[in-house]
């Protein structure tokens, strides 16, 4: 049995392109994969703990092997056990629409929480920074309103190379990806066509992952 967690990161829900392509993906994968645990994190209505400095000061005390206050060590506990939850998972979607070049901040902080070192990277002296979510695969769908595929869009891409760099940097290389771009064009049923055609790789996606 394998887990797969589903990571929603567009607050719209009904009207959301990354989710319309991304819920095809997960609908098509419980059906070739019935034996497999499928979780939702939607980042926007899950109680995120705060990373601010005392939890910032919770985490160096801790990580440097100095005393931390009860107070600290339950703070530092909200955000390991974020990462456990994450790691837990052997699969990953995330549904990621562009937000301001990049992705939508409730993403970005749940992001602050994940990436922490000796959890899910570590620096070794010799290679550098090494990823520690390892064996783990990824499909990653992209929405934004403009297209971002070739230049001069392309400079000012935050939200896919983003992604890509932080899941490379905490070791999932093996990542797929899907982008559905040019969603604000005033041609609703070309938009719609686009989509379904995306909707339908998802599933295709979805038997061999
Ligand atoms: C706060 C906000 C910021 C946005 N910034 C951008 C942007 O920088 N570039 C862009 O092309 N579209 C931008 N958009 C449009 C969204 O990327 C577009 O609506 C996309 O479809 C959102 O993904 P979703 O449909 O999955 O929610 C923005 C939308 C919102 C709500």
């Amino acid at each position: 049995m394998h887990k797969l967690l589903y990571m929603m990161a567009s607050p719209r829900i009904e009207r959301s392109y990354s989710l319309h392509i991304a819920n095809a993906f997960v609908d098509a994968y419980r059906q070739y994969h019935p034996q497999d645990r499928i979780e939702t994190i939607n980042v926007f209505t899950t109680d995120l703990p705060s990373f601010d400095g005392p939890v910032i000061n919770a985490k160096y005390a801790i990580l440097h092997g100095q005393n931390a206050t009860p107070q600290e060590k339950t703070s530092w506990q909200a955000v390991e056990k974020i990462i456990e939850e994450f790691t837990s998972f052997d699969k990953y979607v995330f549904a990621v629409p562009m937000w301001n070049f990049g992705i939508p901040y409730r993403l970005k902080h749940y992001i602050d929480l994940l990436v922490q070192p000796g959890y899910t990277f570590r620096v070794d002296p010799e290679k550098g920074y090494v990823g520690l979510v390892t064996g783990k695969k990824a499909l990653v769908v992209y929405a934004s309103g403009g297209q971002y595929t070739t230049p001069p869009g392309q400079d000012l891409d935050y939200q896919s190379r983003y992604i890509r760099a932080i899941l490379n940097f905490i070791g999932i290389t093996d990542i797929k990806e899907l982008t559905m771009d040019d969603t604000l064009n005033a041609d609703r049923n070309a938009t719609v066509e686009r989509r379904n055609s995306l909707a339908d790789q998802a599933r295709m996606l979805a038997k061999e992952f």
